[in-house]
């Protein structure tokens, strides 16, 4: 009987997952719309960034390397459907001076016109043991990942309200929704994001202004922007369904975007929290066995 209800309970659950996407929220109009992306020169962002022309959108690319920022502009200008699309962009640091990021998207919004959709994916990431770690490692990343989102979403955030319209879209990472053995640095960091989205998406609700948070897996494929792009009107994005266990997982008092996810987030939470005290006893033996490996060989290297 208890088999029949767990399978039953299974069964319903799968059911939802393979359905939500039929029923969450249709993506972004993106043709003729105006997208920034910072980190938009290279891996996750840039592909998002090539997703989004495809699908029309005239682009801004924001990070530092100018070389590496006309390369990418060139691959993405190879896939343009009409020929009035344009690729601009603009070398700044995200991270520094606030006042230098509103001036560059000033600069965009005066060529391109105001922004649809900021998404803030300029990041970085260091790992190492939290005594290894140099202090200064810790403000590089909370200034990166998280200062660095702050900023073009600070120079954004009025225009969208006062026009009724527009997406901003955080980038963090799985390791922003579960802290994992080294990476006191980056979690801290990614986590912070989360807690950014919230507030800001309750602030901003009202004027028809969206938000979502990304929490990409730890791999770089061009499949990934595909699934953003069908995912994009959820507050949470996830991949694969490692992230979707997180993101129901964690949900915590994020927003629901459909009673559907509200209703998997209910369902899901028992069964996926027993599954995720599976992988924590697990996490916590490899780390105990490493541990202990490592104490070994310091010993016999001692005796020797
Ligand atoms: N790859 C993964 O497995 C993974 C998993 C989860 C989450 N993420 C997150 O996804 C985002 C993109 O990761 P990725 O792997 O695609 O990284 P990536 O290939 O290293 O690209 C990072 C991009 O950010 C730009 N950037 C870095 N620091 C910047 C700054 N201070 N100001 C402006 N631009 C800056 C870089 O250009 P410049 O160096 O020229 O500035 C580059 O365009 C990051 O936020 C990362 O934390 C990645």
């Amino acid at each position: 009987m208890l088999l029949l209800a767990a399978a039953s309970l299974v069964a319903f659950v799968l059911l939802l997952y393979m359905v939500s996407p039929l029923i969450s929220p249709k993506p972004l109009a993106l043709p003729g719309a105006h997208v920034v992306v910072t980190g938009g020169s290279s891996g996750i962002g840039k592909c998002i960034a090539l997703e989004c022309y495809k699908q029309g959108a005239f682009i801004t690319l924001v990070a530092r390397n100018e070389d590496k920022l006309l390369q990418a502009k060139k691959e993405i200008e190879k896939h343009s459907v009409n020929d009035k699309q344009v690729v601009l962009c603009i070398s700044v640091d995200v991270s520094q001076d606030y006042s230098q990021v509103e001036n560059v998207i000033k600069q965009a919004q005066e060529k391109l016109g105001p922004v649809d959709m900021l998404v803030n994916c300029a990041g970085m990431s260091l790992a190492g043991k939290f005594e290894d770690l140099e202090v200064s490692t810790f403000e590089r990343l909370m200034s990166v990942n998280y200062l660095g989102s702050v900023y073009p979403s600070r120079a954004v955030i009025t225009t969208m309200k006062e026009r009724r319209v527009g997406r901003v879209v955080f980038v963090s990472s799985q390791a922003g929704q579960l802290g994992l053995f080294g990476y006191t640095a980056y979690s801290s960091s990614k986590f912070a994001i989360r807690g950014l989205a919230e507030a800001l998406q309750m602030e901003v609700k009202p004027y028809n202004v969206y938000v979502t948070v990304a929490y990409p897996p730890d791999t770089d494929t061009p499949g990934f922007a595909k699934e953003n792009q069908t995912k994009q009107g959820n507050f949470s994005s996830s991949i694969g369904s490692d992230g979707y266990m997180l993101s129901s997982l964690t949900c915590g008092m994020a927003p629901v975007t459909s009673i559907t996810e509200g209703l998997q987030q209910v369902v899901t939470m028992g069964l996926f929290r027993t599954i995720a005290l599976f992988y924590l006893g697990s996490f916590d033996s490899i780390v105990r066995r490493c541990m202990m490996q490592k104490t070994k060989s310091e010993t016999i290297d001692k005796t020797a």
